[in-house]
């Protein structure tokens, strides 16, 4: 069994940002003590330099390993460099091959847009990566920022990445398990084929839809069931999937 949290949309810095959200997130993380850690971008609200300080000191507190990919608000004001600088630096090689799985961290944003894009070089590195990890028969998670499936109730479609038809196709071909991305502020699962598309809440901004609460997910993997669990600040859990899968 392994166990995955999922979390996203810190959006440090922001007016909405609300510490003591990240803080109860960050506790009932080490408390449940996952495998990793994954957070899928919008970690600042503006990407600027002293946001990803304060970011990484919140990102200290975390005690399992991590795994951190940027999103659209941290690609601007040239954030790119300072994530590279500061966050990067705070992931440390996953090897989760005793653990059975396989995590491939894409960056899907670009400098000073809202839209995302995988492009053709990470497409082909993302294929290679899927094939290997087929071969040695480990468990398939993609995480990047910008969902690739539309997702309900977020209004007028503008965001999906531009390339996403081909990267779904090649998902879909490659058989990955699980694709977890943030972006849209609200949590929801999608599932094609042999694979599970996870978005996930903010963590602790109050950048919200409608009656949603900030969230993070928790994704519990075992060797035929994955079950995808929502924790959100009001201290409830709803079950998002809870479905048998193949490897
Ligand atoms: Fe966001
Ligand atoms: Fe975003």
């Amino acid at each position: 069994m392994v166990l995955v949290a999922h979390i996203s949309d810190l959006h440090v810095g922001a007016l909405a940002f609300k510490p003591e959200l990240l803080v109860k997130a960050i506790h009932g993380i080490n408390e449940l003590n996952p495998d990793v850690t994954i957070i899928t971008g919008d970690l600042t609200e503006n990407g600027y330099y002293q946001e990803f300080v304060t970011a990484a000191e919140y990102v200290d507190t975390i005690e399992t390993p991590i795994l951190a990919i940027p999103g659209n608000h941290d690609a601007r004001h040239v954030g790119d460099q300072c994530f590279n600088d500061i966050i990067n630096r705070r992931c440390k090689k996953l090897n989760l091959k005793d653990k059975g799985i396989k995590i491939i961290g894409l960056d899907s944003s670009e400098p000073d847009l809202d839209y995302g894009k995988v492009g053709r070089v990470q497409q082909q590195y993302m294929e290679k990566e899927l094939k290997k990890a087929g071969k040695d028969d480990l468990y398939k998670i993609i995480a990047l920022h910008h969902h690739i499936i539309p997702v309900p109730q977020t209004g007028r479609e503008r965001n999906v990445l531009s390339d996403a038809g081909d990267i779904l196709q090649s998902l879909i071909d490659n058989r990955a398990n699980l694709v977890l991305s943030g972006h849209k502020h609200m949590p929801h699962v999608w599932i094609m084929g042999e694979t599970t598309f996870a978005t996930a809440g903010t963590a602790s901004s109050l950048k919200l839809r409608g009656k949603t609460y900030p969230s993070y997910n928790i994704v519990n993997i075992d060797d035929n069931r994955i079950e995808i669990i929502l924790r959100d600040s009001e201290g409830k859990q709803l079950t998002l999937a809870n479905i048998r899968t193949h490897r």
